[in-house]
């Protein structure tokens, strides 16, 4: 999602908040409602399924009143009870206020903050990833019960592919991974909206209502120039099929989506929310997506005032309705879309359609059914935003996600007793808000890295060392002799969102400004070896600090929300055993010679295109993606018992054929459902702790294939689970393993198909070899 544009901000802010302030004196205990007085509407009787409510509603309607609700902020439409609505509002990592619909300063001025999702992922934990949609889909509740909120759609998950390192907007996503991604994005939308964890989507009913963003191919801000408003993603069918598509289908068709937006950029040329191959055929029809589309905000506007797409407003009115979709956030629907009617370049049909996507949306949340406090859902009440377990699952979130890149001869943990000084340095250790990423709202509690390690240690000093992550601005003069006077020295480094967010990416991938070099003489100046902290979401090249052996040990901690510097404190005085590993490949600084713009995933090593992520990229690596120590050690190996391959042929009447470069494969939907359920089978991974601490860790299975070429991936992930052990304490981990999903590989023409002949499934080391052939 996308804020408007500073211009029309600008231009807006007076307006807005007179109409802030207006609503502020009117707060009521109620909540805006439809259908409270008796009324004989069909669109009002519970009893009738939703879409033909919607429709009877819709009917109802004049011209001017179904154009004046394909905006973000619907107004009311009074004579028929129907209060304003408004579509945009956030939870990219806790309810926030970051959008239009959701106001947390009134009686409820914060919410649980949860650390911003590229941490979260790094737990690789679905259950912590549900629990967090849950407390989301609560909050959200509690605070549209308490009279706070306009609207309970919001616009998260943020589910493209990092493909980039240096994108601003890649610290809100899983990662780099499209299963992964599919994953966070399936649980983290049954969390908000009410469902079960898994199984079948049974109700209709939403708690709050989640948004699959951004469809599709959008992971650039504003490269040398280039803007994420004309950007034209140039995509293979290849690429689309397995990286850039599958997160958006996996969160449809797993995790029952109720929204969907489309985003800025061009795909081949078509913008994505004008597109009705991607919106209609391919969301709609082939994922049976159910549920509203909207614009990213003035995502219609700039078809024809950016991109030129569009020749006339109307026309841009007409390319994105005809294409599917149902709201625009911004004004330029409602402020073109009569015109469009009377010039014929809309139907009526057209209107209608987007209204009953929307209507039935404001309907499953239960908004046209009476005072929503004699409802289900009605009963959460304001105490359940910012309650304890809420927050200690935001702690708990923190905790598992943070990755331990470096421990030198037992650098870390440290120990209380024998810490008698510490000297705390650099510009991320003392800022509570800096924790918080990007699409934040006022969090439940602040507490800095610094002021947590006060609670360890009473002889602590805090030294900035630079002015900001920028670091163009220092002061190495007074860290040193900070770090030269106390017994251990930590460091909070890293990058802050000046460096990395919406509508700026990086274009280096080093640590800025004068951080290095403050890093290094500190490390000079310090007693014992200093322990790195590095704040980011993007990567970063720490080569320097990892070949330092002055520099014992390094920590990355994404940006950890609200209980991160507890959190950072624990890890480090080992309260809490690190399992967290990187969700995302750190590469060098060398890979900014790589054109952002280049969307290909699969490496052209006749140019020295080097390729993408862990599945594709050629080139070295500072880190790997699944990259994590811990204090204890693991060892993980297949247990014969329990993993049972079926044989991989026989399967009748199925034609292989040869691609160009020789490779023999099978269609995998021609081999038909029966056939793929009849080859699934059970992985079990033997995973024991040997210590010396509990901890919780993350097993992690991927196939390999025999070679990369072909346009097949290195590896893949095709599974994960985060399992708890005690030290010393082992356990079985049952994986089911399905070829026709996770043996499969896109073809350059984005069918799914299976190689002939061998194939290995991978725990850490141990691997075992599948043969397949029909
Ligand atoms: C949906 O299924 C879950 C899990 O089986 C069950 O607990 C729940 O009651 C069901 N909800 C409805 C509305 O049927
Ligand atoms: C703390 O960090 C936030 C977010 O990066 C930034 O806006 C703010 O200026 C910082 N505060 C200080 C005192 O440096
Ligand atoms: C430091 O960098 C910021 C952001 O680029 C810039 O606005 C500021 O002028 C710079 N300050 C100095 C002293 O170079
Ligand atoms: C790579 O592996 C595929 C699939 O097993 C096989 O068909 C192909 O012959 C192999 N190619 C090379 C160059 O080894």
């Amino acid at each position: 999602m996308g804020r408007r544009t500073h211009v029309v901000l600008a231009a807006a802010a007076p307006a807005l908040l007179l109409v802030l302030l207006r609503l502020h004196m009117a707060v009521a205990a109620d909540p805006p409602f439809s259908c409270g007085a008796p009324s004989s509407a069909a669109f009002c009787d519970r009893r009738l399924p939703i879409e033909q409510r919607a429709g009877d509603l819709v009917s109802k309607l004049t011209l001017e009143e179904k154009i004046s609700q394909l905006g973000d902020e619907s107004p009311a439409v009074d004579r028929l009870g129907v209060p304003a609505y408004k579509w945009w509002s956030e939870a990219l990592h806790g309810v926030a206020n970051a959008g239009r619909g959701v106001h947390l300063d009134g009686p409820l001025r914060a919410a649980t903050s949860f650390p911003q999702v590229i941490l979260t992922a790094a737990s690789f934990n679905p259950h912590l990833w549900y629990r967090i949609g849950q407390v989301i889909g609560t909050e959200a509740r509690g605070v549209y019960n308490n009279g706070q909120a306009e609207g309970l759609t919001f616009w998260a998950p943020n589910i493209n592919v990092f493909r980039d390192p240096r994108w601003g907007r890649g610290q809100e996503t899983p990662g780099e991974d499209p299963t992964m991604t599919g994953k966070y994005a399936a649980v983290f939308v049954r969390g908000v909206q009410g469902y079960a964890i898994s199984g079948a989507i049974n109700s209709s009913d939403l708690e709050a209502s989640a948004c699959c963003k951004h469809f599709t191919a959008y992971d650039l801000e504003n490269w040398k120039g280039v803007t994420r408003f004309a950007f034209d993603a140039k995509v293979t069918e290849q690429d689309l099929a397995d990286t850039y598509n599958p997160p958006f289908k996996s969160c449809v068709e797993d995790g029952g989506a109720s929204g969907i937006m489309c985003s800025y950029n061009r795909v081949n040329g078509v913008p994505t929310c004008a597109d009705h191959n991607l919106l209609s055929k391919t969301a709609r029809g082939d994922w049976s997506f159910n549920g509203y589309i909207t614009s990213d905000c003035d995502a219609v506007a700039i078809i024809h005032d950016v991109q030129g797409y569009a020749k006339a407003p109307e026309d841009a009115v007409a390319d994105v309705l005809k294409a599917g979709m149902d709201v625009n956030c911004g004004g330029y629907i409602q402020t073109h879309g009569v015109s469009a009617y009377q010039q014929g370049k809309i139907t009526g049909e057209d209107i209608d359609r987007a209204l009953r996507n929307l209507f039935a949306i404001r309907m499953r949340l239960g908004l046209f059914n009476g005072n929503p406090k004699y409802n289900r859902y009605g009963n959460i009440r304001a105490d359940q935003v910012c309650k304890k377990e809420h927050q200690d699952l935001a702690l708990q979130a923190a905790q598992d996600g943070i990755v331990l890149l470096k421990n030198d001869a037992g650098a870390l943990p440290l120990s209380k007793s024998k810490v008698s000084s510490v000297a705390v340095i650099g510009p991320n250790g003392n800022n509570a808000s800096l924790l918080l990423g990007n699409y934040f709202g006022p969090p439940c509690i602040s507490v800095t890295p610094f002021q947590a390690l006060q609670g360890y240690v009473k002889d602590a000093t805090f030294v900035q060392g630079c002015n900001a992550a920028v670091c163009n601005v220092s002061n190495i003069g007074e860290a040193v002799h900070a770090a030269s006077s106390a017994d251990y020295v930590v460091l909070f480094m890293g990058l802050d969102q000046n460096q990395e967010r919406e509508e700026v990416d990086r274009l280096e991938l080093g640590l800025p400004g004068m951080q290095e070099s403050l890093v290094n003489k500190v490390a000079d100046a310090a007693k014992k070896p200093v322990i790195l902290v590095l704040l980011c979401g993007g990567p970063v090249d720490v080569t320097f600090a990892k070949n330092n052996p002055k520099i014992g040990a390094i920590v990355w901690a994404g940006y950890p929300g609200q209980a991160g510097g507890i959190a950072i404190a624990q890890v480090l005085f080992g309260e809490h055993n690190p399992g967290g590993r990187l969700p995302v490949t750190w590469y060098p600084k060398e890979f900014t010679a790589v054109p952002m713009t280049d969307m290909r995933m699969r490496a052209d090593p006749s140019t020295g295109y080097p390729g993408r992520t862990y599945r594709f990229y050629k080139g070295k690596t500072v880190y790997n993606f699944g990259y994590g120590l811990s204090y204890s050690k693991y060892s993980h190996r297949f247990a014969s018992e329990g993993t049972k391959p079926p044989s991989m042929s026989g399967i009748e009447g199925l034609k292989a054929t040869a691609s160009a470069a020789g490779t023999v494969s099978y269609d995998v939907e021609e081999m038909g459902a029966e056939a793929c359920d009849r080859l699934r089978f059970p992985a079990v991974v033997r995973v024991q702790n040997h210590g010396p601490m509990d901890g919780r860790h993350p097993v992690l299975l991927f196939l390999r294939w025999p070679n990369a070429t072909d346009g097949r991936p290195a590896s893949q992930l095709i599974g994960f689970q985060s399992v708890h052990l005690r030290a010393d304490e082992a356990a079985h981990v049952e994986f089911e393993v399905s070829p026709c999903k996770h043996f499969s590989r896109a073809a350059e023409d984005g069918r799914k198909v299976i190689d002939q002949g061998s194939h290995f499934v991978k725990v850490g080391d141990d691997e075992f070899e599948l043969s397949f052939m029909a």
